[in-house]
């Protein structure tokens, strides 16, 4: 077998050239003693020519030829011929006449055209996943994936980290999701966790003095599946000792720079912007906003509170707010866009969503709610809200983590329905500055908004046993363009401190001793200060490739219910492999 070129290498420089190929076979078209054919190959596509005159014996092999095929040929590369070249090609002004070729494989018809765009449901191109993963499209993500990689390989090793692999059988760090467990046959009844991050292992490479460590890492997470959320997922994982938050977003965002720069060619502007969680959520209603486009939330709580319109008076006075957005231009959209924005809404916990239409003169605003307002109070409001005649104001009153939340949703929905986003704006930004808990109605109690390693801002330590609500943590998410790439923080490196925040997160003395008792006698043995971060490389990847799921670039993805459709698994095992594990099913639990 020959190969002197890949298919999409080859130009006009190699004009009259003798080249060999191997390829799988796109098309196949006859014209009457002659046989066109575009062979691919990962690099692209080139036009081969088949002349009984120039291919003698092997023309027969041309005409028994089909789609998918795999082929090695070679023949003389030339110049098409005058208004026969293809510029869809990158190869398109040459074509290569063979005067020799050897079907290497025969192929089955695909269920499916090998092209972009292709027009097939996503189940049936996951099943036969091999082949959807020949089409152009897929491949370029591929390898732009390995470019990323080879990047940040090459990046962190410049700047002194060491790559250490950590377990994946191992006991699980708690991520805010489920656990995938592993049984043990060793052991009949134990069970390993998978790692949801390597967080602890991470945190005691640190405490080992391996001082700047990463690790590019599969992650196992049980939860619910998104658009950009798989169950298993690969981090960027990056911890170092003696830092503190400053010298790793520093880092990081020079990384991104260079990573922008050097792979596709585009300047963003460092240092990023920062913006404190509070802000964040008072701005853009959303701890990773998207800033690619404006419609900020302001505040008209002061002026409505005043009016006769109850529900924002009463709503006030409770301690809630009043908060809007303004869409400029928006003065087109039909009652049934509105009512239809307003059920949008309803998704997230609005109980109604007001608007007022600005249209000038005498009446100022058209508006359900106009009549509950005083001029002023209407000029006011639209002095607020910068809203000009032909814009629309929109209001959603409730309290006020519903009300940022609904509006931060909603201005996002309307630039997309709007086309209000450039697509190759790329926007990056730090939130920083989060609250150290939240709490969970359901389980009654406090969990932590990042991880319970994280460190509380020291001059939040006083007040963490009495205000742990208002406690900050030195925490910090890297987003773009609305989508979380990263997050991290500086880690508690004190175990007075670790075991403090455990017992705020009621977590009995027995809990504590039996998931983490390891990590806080690791602690005790001379831990360096130390912090971190992680970002999702799958997301990475989406954003970099322009794609919408990080299920086009991953080789074998996940479905929504998490099953692969090519291996088909989850699946059934033997009752002997059960058997050995010290498992069995209750007929209840079988499918
Ligand atoms: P976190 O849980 O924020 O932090 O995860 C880090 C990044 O991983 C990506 N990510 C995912 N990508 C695809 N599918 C998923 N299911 C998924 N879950 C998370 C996101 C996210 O920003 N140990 C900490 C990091 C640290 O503190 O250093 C951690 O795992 O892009
Ligand atoms: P109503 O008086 O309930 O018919 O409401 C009049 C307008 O106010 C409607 O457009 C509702 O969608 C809107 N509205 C009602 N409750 C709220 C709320 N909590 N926040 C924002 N708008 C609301």
């Amino acid at each position: 077998m020959k190969r002197t070129h890949y298919c999409g290498d080859l130009s006009l420089a190699n004009d009259g050239e003798i080249v060999s190929i191997c390829g799988w076979i796109q098309r196949r078209r006859d014209h009457g003693g002659l046989i066109f054919i575009d062979l691919r190959d990962r690099t692209g596509f080139v036009q081969i020519v088949f002349d009984p005159a120039i291919s003698g014996e092997y023309f027969p092999l041309a005409e028994k030829a089909r789609p998918e095929y795999v082929i090695n040929a070679t023949g003389k590369v030339s110049k098409r011929p005058e208004g026969q070249e293809n510029p869809n090609m990158t190869t398109g002004e040459i074509e290569i006449y063979i005067s020799e070729m050897e079907i290497l494989n025969s192929a089955k018809t695909p269920p499916f055209l090998i092209e972009d765009d292709v027009d097939c449901d996503e189940n049936v191109r996951l099943k036969y996943r091999y082949l959807d993963l020949r089409r152009p499209e897929l491949q370029k993500n591929f390898k732009l994936r390995h470019q990323l990689t080879m990047k940040i390989r090459n990046y962190l090793d410049g700047h002194g980290f060491w790559e250490v692999e950590t377990p994946i059988l191992g006991k699980s760090t708690p991520e805010g999701a489920r656990d995938y467990l592993v049984p043990s046959r060793m052991h009949p009844g134990e069970f390993y966790g998978l790692p949801q991050s390597p967080q602890l292992y991470k945190q005691m490479l640190m405490i080992s003095g391996m001082d700047k460590y990463f690790q590019i890492a599969r992650c196992f997470r049980d939860e619910d599946l998104r658009a950009d959320r798989q169950p298993e997922f690969t981090q960027l994982d990056i911890e170092m000792s003696f830092i503190d938050r400053e010298v790793i977003m520093d880092l990081m965002e020079n990384m991104m720079a260079e990573i922008y720069r050097e792979l596709l060619g585009i300047e963003i502007k460092t240092p990023f912007l920062r913006l404190s969680y509070a802000e964040a959520m008072e701005r853009f209603g959303s701890d990773k906003p998207d800033l690619r486009f404006g419609m900020e939330l302001k505040d008209i709580s002061d002026i409505a509170k005043d009016s006769n319109f109850k529900v924002f008076a009463a709503n006030v006075a409770k301690g809630g707010v009043v908060k809007g957005i303004t869409v400029k231009g928006g003065e087109h959209f039909s009652r049934r866009e509105l009512d239809d924005l307003t059920k949008y809404a309803g998704i997230f916990g609005a109980k109604g969503l007001a608007w007022m239409v600005v249209i000038g003169g005498e009446d100022k605003v058209k508006s359900p709610i106009a009549k509950f307002f005083t001029p002023e109070q209407i000029d006011a409001i639209l002095g607020r809200m910068e809203a000009e005649v032909g814009d629309v104001v929109m209001f959603v009153s409730d309290n006020y983590d519903t009300t940022c939340n609904v509006l931060g949703n909603l201005r996002c929905e309307i630039a997309k329905r709007e086309n209000l986003i450039a697509p190759d704006d790329n926007q990056f930004l730090w939130v920083v500055d989060f609250p150290m808990f939240e709490y969970d109605d359901e389980e009654e109690r406090y969990v932590a908004k990042h991880h319970p390693f994280t460190m509380p801002m020291d001059e939040d330590l006083d007040i963490l046993t009495e205000h742990p609500e208002k406690v900050r943590a030195k925490a910090y998410d890297m987003i773009l363009n609305g989508v979380e790439l990263g997050g991290g923080s500086i880690r508690i490196h004190n175990s007075e401190v670790q075991s403090k925040v455990f017992e705020l997160l009621k977590l009995s003395e027995e809990d504590i001793h039996e998931k983490f008792g390891y990590f806080l006698t690791a602690l005790q043995y001379g831990t360096p200060p130390h912090g971190g971060i992680a970002f999702g490389i799958d997301r990475m990847v989406m954003l970099m490739a322009q794609r919408k799921s990080i299920r086009d670039v991953i080789a074998f993805p996940k479905t929504q219910s998490a099953t692969c459709l090519t291996t088909e698994s989850p699946c059934d095992v033997a009752p002997k492999q059960l058997r050995e594990l010290g498992i069995s099913l209750r007929e209840t639990d079988k499918n």
